[in-house]
């Protein structure tokens, strides 16, 4: 793997974008995740030089005032546990540092994680219309 950070999916199509969402309920088609990338304020993406796809992926929408969130954090399972989520993550966390508010919805297993890069414990509510 050679692998290049973009901040932008100009240039990436919905065929880069194969075997995220393992185990959901519902998986994003490839298309979808795309739809959803190019719909998202900021994006940061793990792309394979050498395979020419995108192995990791972070987005976030934001108002541009006070908050900024972040839906989804995703790196394929072979390319799992080699620092590119991480790096996924400050990346993102920089391109919002101008943002006062960072929020992201995670199970409690994962929030260790995100501790590493400073963020806090919280509560929240959510609808998911899939339950
Ligand atoms: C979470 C995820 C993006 C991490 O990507 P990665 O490239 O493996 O991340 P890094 O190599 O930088 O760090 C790995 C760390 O992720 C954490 N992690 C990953 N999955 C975890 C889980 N299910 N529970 C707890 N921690 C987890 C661990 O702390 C792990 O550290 P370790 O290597 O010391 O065990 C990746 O595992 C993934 O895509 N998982 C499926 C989707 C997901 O759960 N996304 C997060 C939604 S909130």
């Amino acid at each position: 793997m050679r692998i290049e950070y973009l901040t932008d999916v100009e240039g990436i199509t919905w065929e880069q974008l194969q075997g995220f969402c393992v185990g959901w309920r519902q998986p994003l088609t490839p298309a979808q995740l795309h739809q959803i990338l190019v719909n998202s304020s900021y994006v940061v993406l793990a792309f394979d030089k050498e395979s020419q796809k995108v192995v990791g992926f972070i987005n976030a929408l934001s108002d541009e005032v006070s908050f900024a969130f972040i839906p989804m954090l995703e790196v394929l399972p072979p390319c799992q546990k080699r620092g590119i989520g991480s790096e996924l993550v400050r990346r993102m966390l920089a391109q919002l540092e101008h943002i006062t508010c960072i929020d992201l919805m995670c199970d409690p297993d994962m929030q260790p994680f995100y501790e590493r890069f400073g963020m806090l414990r919280s509560h929240g509510m959510v609808i998911r219309k899939y339950l």
